[in-house]
């Protein structure tokens, strides 16, 4: 793959399109973007409530089904596809106290490495399982860093007594104190640092020469102000992109439990049936409205609405009949549901772009690189794999 045609192509899709991925189609608002759209606004409305989810849930399927009403579709399929390596594993039962999904990401990152030899050091580890992983199969020494105390406290205690040398660092990885931590002999392996955690470790690499390096980032809005590309390439771009809109691009909702999503659209759809009754109550439309904690969605709607008006200070009481703006509610979230897809369509986009980024910033400072994904989006959405190694003529 030619990472700097790539991210430039991507670069230019993402700012022509810009008007598509920034709107919030849950704002209530009209959709003006999809004025220039009328075959694909046609074929948002034929979406059921089973074609919904489907489509949110899978970044292909929604390109591809996008692709006849909107000419952007393709080119996006053609720049998102990675080769998959997505290995034919066969389930392991994890060790005692690693929950299954986290194993078995930790075997597909694994299984995506070609055998590791150098002594690893990893980057923002929680308990180190990874580490414990690698420990295991390779028998190598490593270190872990980790700034959550209690992480710390567990993670050494599962790696008691291991030989070679496993021991998890107390360490703020974005402090001073992370250079004693360095050598030029290490393979750096991160499994979802969020994004300026993992752009630290990027520029510790390079800083450190850190001859090899695994990384799977995640989060890329967490941890900094906002965004800022590390690659010249991308410095020179005109294209900025707010951690708000980085948030949207990562908010997947194929891992979180099907309760947990019932609960938000619930909220969601309240929200929507709230706002289509504040004209009837002499209020605008547009009000800005705060937000209310996932339990409420256990409340009913006239519960929830009147809690927000308090939460506002409007001194309203709400009519006895809701039903009608109830309903209202959650056909305006379903209305909504189908022109968010239009957004989604570029969520894989914007998390390349950031990814493209550090593969650029490597490169430009001596790595050969390879991109890949190493399990499917099923089992972590954030399933980009980063690998690099310092050429030695550099
Ligand atoms: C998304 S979790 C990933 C943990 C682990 N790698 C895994 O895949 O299970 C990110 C970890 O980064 C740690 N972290 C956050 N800020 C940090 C910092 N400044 N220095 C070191 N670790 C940090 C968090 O405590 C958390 O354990």
């Amino acid at each position: 793959m030619d990472f700097a045609l790539c991210a430039s192509r991507l670069d230019a899709l993402l700012l022509r399109y810009q008007a598509c991925w920034q709107f919030n189609a849950y704002s209530g608002a009209a959709a003006p973007h999809l004025g220039d759209h009328s075959a694909l606004t046609d074929y948002l409305q034929t979406l059921s409530h089973t074609d919904i989810p489907y489509l949110q849930g899978d970044d292909h399927a929604l390109l591809h089904a996008l692709k006849p009403y909107f000419s952007p579709a393709a080119e996006l399929i053609e720049l998102i596809g990675l080769a998959p390596i997505c290995p034919n594993l066969h389930p392991q039962e994890p060790p005692a106290g690693i929950p299954g999904r986290k194993w078995q990401q930790i075997n597909a990152f694994l299984a995506a490495q070609a055998a590791m030899h150098r002594p690893v050091l990893e980057w923002c580890s929680g308990k180190s399982y990874l580490g414990e992983a690698i420990h295991r199969r390779y028998q190598l020494p490593i270190t872990a860093l980790e700034i959550d105390t209690q992480l710390v406290a567990a993670g050494n205690a599962r790696a008691q007594g291991s030989t070679p040398l496993r021991q998890i660092i107390r360490c703020d990885v974005l402090s001073d104190d992370v250079h004693q931590q360095l050598s030029p002999t290490q393979h750096l392996v991160a499994l979802h640092a969020c994004g300026g955690l993992h752009q630290r470790l990027l520029s510790l690499a390079v800083e450190h020469s850190g001859p090899q390096l695994s990384l799977a980032p995640c989060c890329y809005h967490r941890f900094t102000e906002n965004y800022e590309p590390l690659s010249r390439q991308l410095k020179a771009s005109t294209l900025r992109i707010s951690n708000h809109d980085l948030r949207s691009a990562v908010r997947q909702t194929n891992t979180a439990r099907s309760g947990e999503t019932q609960a938000r659209r619930t909220l969601q759809a309240w929200h929507l049936g709230l706002r289509e009754l504040l004209p009837q109550l002499g209020i605008a439309k547009t009000t800005p409205l705060p937000s209310l904690p996932q339990h409420w969605s256990k409340r009913s709607f006239g519960e929830f609405a009147q809690a927000l008006l308090d939460k506002k200070n409007i001194n309203i009481t709400l009519p006895t009949e809701l039903a009608n703006a109830e309903q209202a509610g959650w056909q305006q979230l379903h209305r909504a549901e189908a022109i968010d897809l239009v957004r989604m369509a570029f969520r894989r986009a914007l998390e390349l772009r950031c990814v493209l980024d550090s593969l650029l910033f490597l490169q430009e400072n001596g790595y050969q690189c390879t991109l890949s994904e190493f399990c499917s989006p099923t089992l972590s959405p954030r399933n980009l794999l980063i690998q690099a190694q310092k050429s030695p003529y550099t």
